[in-house]
C-alpha cells in the first residue's frame, strides 16, 4: 500500500456508523431521526472520525429496521423529510465529514409500488418477472419452490395466498415468491434489465444529493443460482452461522495457524455468492467512475475464504469489503494475526485496501462480545437467561482490540456507542424485542435489539438526552449503566473510553496510520501479537498476564488502552492491553 497523500480517502478513512432510530431523536417521538443526527455531527467531527455511513431511513414500514425498502427515492415520515436529507449533507460537508448511505438491492419491502404491482397483475405477469415468484411443487403446488430457509428462520418462500388480505391487492393465485429474509422482503430477480436500471438510477438519484459513497446490503445475495436448486447447507450470516476456527484448544500452542482454518472454505450455496453478482458491480462502478470517481461502493458479503470476497472488490468492482473474519477472530492473538495477514495479502493482490470492523447494528457490541469466551461469532444477543458477561473484562479487550484495529492498514469502522464503551445487556425484555429474527423464531433466536439499543447523550436526563430535552425514553429501554457512560459522563475525563477514542483517533490521523505498510515484529510469547506501521509498534497482549518488552532507553508510549509500566529499556503491558510504541 502507498502511502501517498493522493490515494483517494476511503483507503484509510475512518467511517462511523450511525444506525438513524438509535442515534439522537429531534422531534421528541423516541425514534431517532435526520435532523438529531444532524445535530450531532459536529460530535462526530471532534470525535475525529473521516466519514459517517447511515443505515436506511427510506421510506418504509420498518419491519426489518429500515432494511425493508418502500420508496428508494424518499426519506421515511419518522425521520424527516428530503429536506432533511439535504440539511444533513451540507452540514456534513461543511464539517469536512464524508457521507455514505445504505443501499438494499437485494430485496425491496413488501410495501413497495413494485410488489404490490406484481401481486395485483398477477402470474407469468411483466411486474413478477421483477422478483422471484415461482409455482409450488407437489399436489396442487401446495409445497414451496425449493428447500431454502429464511436467514430470520422459517421457509424462504411465502405463498399469495397465504397473505393477509389487505397486502394481498387482489391477488387470488397461489404461486410462491422468495424471501431470503422476511416474509415483507421480497427479493427480487436481478436477471430482469428492470432491476438494474432501477438501481442504475436510485445511485444517482443519491449520488446527486451529495452522496460519496453506498454501503451495499447483502452484495453477495442479489443473483441466485439458475434453477434456484434445493439446498442442504446452513446460510452463512451474521445472524446464522459464520463459525471461524474453533481456537480455544489451540492458543497455547506455537503453531502457525492454517488460514483455512480461519476462514473455513464454505459453499455459500445457491442463494449466495453467484459469480453474477460481480457483472452488477461492475456497471455500478463504471457509473460512479463517471459521475464521481472518489465515490465509493462498499460490499457487505458475508463470504468465505478470503480470497471469494476479494472478489468483490476488484479494481473494475467495489471499493471495499467489510471484514467480517476479523470481526469474528474473536479474542486470540494467533487467529487475529492470521485474519491480518490474510486480509492484507489477498485483498492487497487486488488493489484493494482492506478493511477493518469490530461492531455493527447485526452483532452483540465488541465491549460485551470479546468477554464471551473464544468464539468470536454468534450469539447475536443475550437474553434475561443469559449470565451478564463481565463489564470490565469486556471493555479491557474492546479496547485493546479497537487500538490495534485503527493501528492497522486500511479503513476501519465504527459503530455508534462503541466510544461510549456501550455493553449489550440482559435487561432487554422480550416484549420491546423488534428484530423479525426474534418475531419469525417464537424467541428461538434472540436477535440484533441489544445493539440497537438508542445513544446516551445526558447521563441526568431522561432516557438519557436521546431525545433532546424531551422527557420521552426511547424506542428500546436503555439498561441502567447507558446512564453512567453517557458522552457528558466521560467528555473531558481522561481516563474515559470516549477520551481514548477521541486520542486514538487523532494521533492515527496525525500519524498516518491506516496509509503505512505492516511489518510483524518478534513478541516475547504466543498471547502477544506485535508489528510496526511506519516508526510505530503496536503490541497487544491478548493474555491475562502482564508481560515485558525491551525497547530502547527513549522509546515513548503514545497511547496504550491500559496502565502501562514504563522503565528505562523496557515497559510492562498490562493483561488485554494494546500500546502504541514509538521506539
Ligand atoms: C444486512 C443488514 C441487516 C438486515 C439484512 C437484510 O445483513 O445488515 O441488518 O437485516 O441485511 O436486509
Amino acid at each position: 500500500m502507498s502511502a501517498s497523500t493522493t490515494a483517494p480517502w476511503w483507503r484509510d478513512a475512518v467511517v462511523y456508523q450511525v444506525y438513524p432510530r438509535s442515534f439522537a431523536d429531534a422531534d421528541g417521538d423516541g425514534m431517532g431521526d435526520l435532523p438529531g443526527i444532524t445535530r450531532r455531527l459536529e460530535y462526530l467531527r471532534d470525535l475525529g472520525v473521516d466519514a459517517v455511513w447511515l443505515s436506511p431511513f427510506y421510506r418504509s414500514p420498518q419491519a426489518d429496521g429500515g432494511y425493508d425498502v418502500a420508496d428508494y427515492r424518499d426519506v421515511d415520515p419518522l425521520f424527516g423529510t428530503l429536506a432533511d436529507f439535504d440539511a444533513l449533507a451540507a452540514r456534513a460537508r461543511e464539517l469536512g465529514l464524508r457521507l455514505i448511505v445504505d443501499l438494499v438491492p437485494n430485496h425491496t419491502s413488501s410495501a413497495h409500488a413494485w410488489f404490490r404491482a406484481a401481486l395485483a397483475a398477477g402470474p407469468g405477469s411483466r411486474e413478477r418477472a421483477r422478483y422471484l415468484f415461482r409455482d409450488g411443487r407437489g399436489p396442487g403446488g401446495d409445497e414451496p419452490p425449493n428447500n431454502w430457509e429464511s436467514i430470520f428462520g422459517g421457509r424462504a418462500w411465502t405463498r399469495v395466498s397465504d397473505l393477509p388480505v389487505d397486502i394481498r391487492a387482489g391477488a387470488d393465485d397461489d404461486q410462491w415468491y422468495l424471501h431470503l429474509f422476511d416474509s415483507s422482503q421480497p427479493d427480487l430477480d436481478w436477471t430482469d434489465p428492470q432491476v438494474h436500471a432501477e438501481f442504475l438510477d436510485v445511485l444517482r438519484f443519491w449520488h446527486e444529493r451529495g452522496v460519496d459513497g453506498f454501503r451495499i446490503d447483502v452484495a453477495h445475495g442479489l443473483v441466485k443460482a439458475e434453477g434456484l436448486p434445493d439446498w442442504a447447507g446452513t446460510v452463512v450470516m451474521a445472524e446464522g452461522t459464520v463459525d471461524t476456527a474453533d481456537t480455544a484448544d489451540t492458543a497455547d500452542t506455537d503453531d502457525p495457524v492454517d488460514p483455512a482454518d480461519t476462514a473455513a472454505a464454505t459453499d455459500s450455496g445457491p442463494m449466495f455468492d453467484q459469480d453474477g453478482v460481480h457483472e452488477i458491480y461492475r456497471e455500478w462502478h463504471a457509473l460512479l467512475a463517471e459521475l464521481d470517481p472518489e465515490a465509493a461502493l462498499i460490499a457487505e458479503a458475508w463470504v468465505q475464504p478470503m480470497s471469494r470476497l476479494a472478489l468483490y472488490v476488484r479494481p473494475d468492482e467495489m471499493q471495499q469489503a467489510f471484514n467480517f473474519a476479523y470481526l469474528t477472530a474473536g479474542w486470540d492473538a494467533r487467529v487475529v494475526r492470521s485474519v491480518i495477514e490474510e486480509s492484507i495479502e489477498v485483498l492487497g493482490a487486488v488493489g484493494a485496501s482492506p478493511t477493518w470492523v469490530l461492531s455493527n447494528h447485526d452483532v452483540i457490541r465488541h465491549a460485551t462480545r470479546l468477554a464471551l469466551g473464544a468464539s468470536g461469532s454468534g450469539p447475536n444477543g443475550l437474553r434475561a437467561s443469559d449470565p451478564q458477561p463481565d463489564a470490565a473484562l469486556g471493555l479491557r479487550r474492546a479496547k485493546a482490540a479497537t487500538l490495534q484495529m485503527l493501528a492497522l492498514p486500511g479503513s476501519a469502522y465504527l459503530y455508534q456507542g462503541e466510544e461510549l464503551g456501550l455493553p449489550d445487556h440482559t435487561t432487554m425484555r422480550d416484549e420491546f424485542r423488534a428484530d423479525p429474527a426474534f418475531l419469525r423464531t417464537d424467541g428461538a433466536e434472540v436477535g440484533r435489539d441489544g445493539c440497537r439499543v438508542p445513544m446516551t447523550w445526558a447521563g441526568g436526563e431522561p432516557g438519557a438526552g436521546f431525545s433532546f430535552g424531551a422527557d420521552v425514553t426511547g424506542w428500546l429501554p436503555q439498561p441502567a449503566v447507558y446512564a453512567d457512560l453517557a458522552v457528558d459522563r466521560q467528555e473531558g475525563r481522561a481516563d474515559s473510553t470516549l477520551e481514548f477514542y477521541r486520542a486514538a483517533l487523532a494521533l492515527r490521523r496525525d500519524l498516518g496510520l491506516g496509509r503505512r505498510e505492516l511489518s510483524w515484529r518478534a513478541t516475547p510469547g504466543p498471547d502477544v501479537l506485535a508489528f510496526a506501521v511506519g516508526d510505530v509498534h503496536v503490541v497487544t497482549n491478548f493474555g491475562d498476564r502482564p508481560v515485558r518488552l525491551d525497547v530502547s532507553p527513549g522509546a515513548e508510549v503514545l497511547i496504550a488502552s491500559g496502565a502501562v509500566d514504563r522503565r528505562t529499556g523496557s515497559l510492562t503491558l498490562p493483561g488485554e492491553c494494546t500500546a502504541w510504541i514509538r521506539d
